[in-house]
């Protein structure tokens, strides 16, 4: 079969509906997870929640394992952007943990993301979370039957540069899931209208920005994984798993059931 690489995996409505137990299976584990977050508990508790809740679900986490990756979630916090790895530090509070999931139901991945505030955070951080939520949200809007891939991110910059004067991160992109978590096409978080593949029904997007208070430069820590702002400001991070349907966007890792 040619073209397999660069062509976007289109799943059947069945499919589809295996994707949504997958995707509520990263859904209640996210919910239970965020439940557990407070001032005093390390990310490595927090990651014992969500590997006991994964198993009691019946599913299989997907992170751990991947390119070795040693635990079932990422959490990232304050100028950690995305892919910190769970460990003995202590959520203090006023601190921003960015929480990332992903679960497999049947060979069929889902992939979602929150940012949760430790106890009471400043104002500029919960702002910087609540701009990041709403492109994540403007974004998935944007995933309809006809429409072009880069009208995603294009939803998602608007909402964050009128917001305010925050960064947008362009080194790490949403993706393309189904029979795997990371599948053709990246999903940049900025674009112009237009560009790209045209959507289509029974395509799977994972659309997750990543914002942050100052400048969007990045780096990655010693441990090969952990993602930081270069310049020390927090960022917020924000993702679900959407399939496009002749219905319209259907957010498979919401705990309901939303179509946009
Ligand atoms: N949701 C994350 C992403 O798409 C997945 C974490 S990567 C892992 O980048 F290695 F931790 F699994
Ligand atoms: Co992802």
């Amino acid at each position: 079969m040619f073209r397999k690489k660069n062509s976007i995996q289109i799943k059947t409505p069945e499919q589809l509906t295996v994707m949504r137990a997958a995707g509520l299976v990263v859904a209640r584990t996210l919910s239970e997870v965020a439940e557990a977050v407070r001032p005093g508990v390390t990310t490595r508790a927090l990651n014992e929640v969500a590997a006991a809740s994964i198993s009691r679900q019946g599913a299989k986490p997907s992170f751990l394992g991947y390119h070795g990756y040693p635990a079932v979630i990422c959490t990232s916090v304050n100028s950690e952007v995305v892919h910190g790895i769970p460990s003995d530090r202590l959520l203090v509070e006023g601190d921003l943990v960015s929480i990332d999931c992903g679960a497999i139901v049947d060979g069929w991945h889902g992939d979602a993301a929150i940012s949760v505030p430790v106890g009471v955070a400043s104002a500029e951080v919960l702002e910087l979370s609540r701009v990041t939520e709403q492109s994540l949200w403007e974004g998935m809007s944007a995933a309809r039957v006809g429409a072009h891939l880069s009208d995603i991110g294009h939803a998602v910059e608007s909402v964050i540069r009128s917001a305010g004067p925050f960064g947008i991160v362009e080194e790490y992109v949403g993706h393309g899931i189904g029979t795997s978590m990371h599948m053709h096409p990246p999903v940049p978080n900025y674009g112009r209208r237009g560009e790209g593949p045209v959507l289509r029904a029974g395509m799977a997007l994972a659309i997750e920005p990543m914002a942050t208070l100052g400048e969007p430069e990045v780096g990655v820590l010693a441990d090969d994984w952990t993602v930081i702002t270069t310049d020390g400001r927090w960022a917020a991070h924000w993702e679900h798993t959407v399939a496009i349907t002749e219905d319209g966007p259907w957010v498979l890792t919401a705990l309901d059931d939303v179509w946009l």
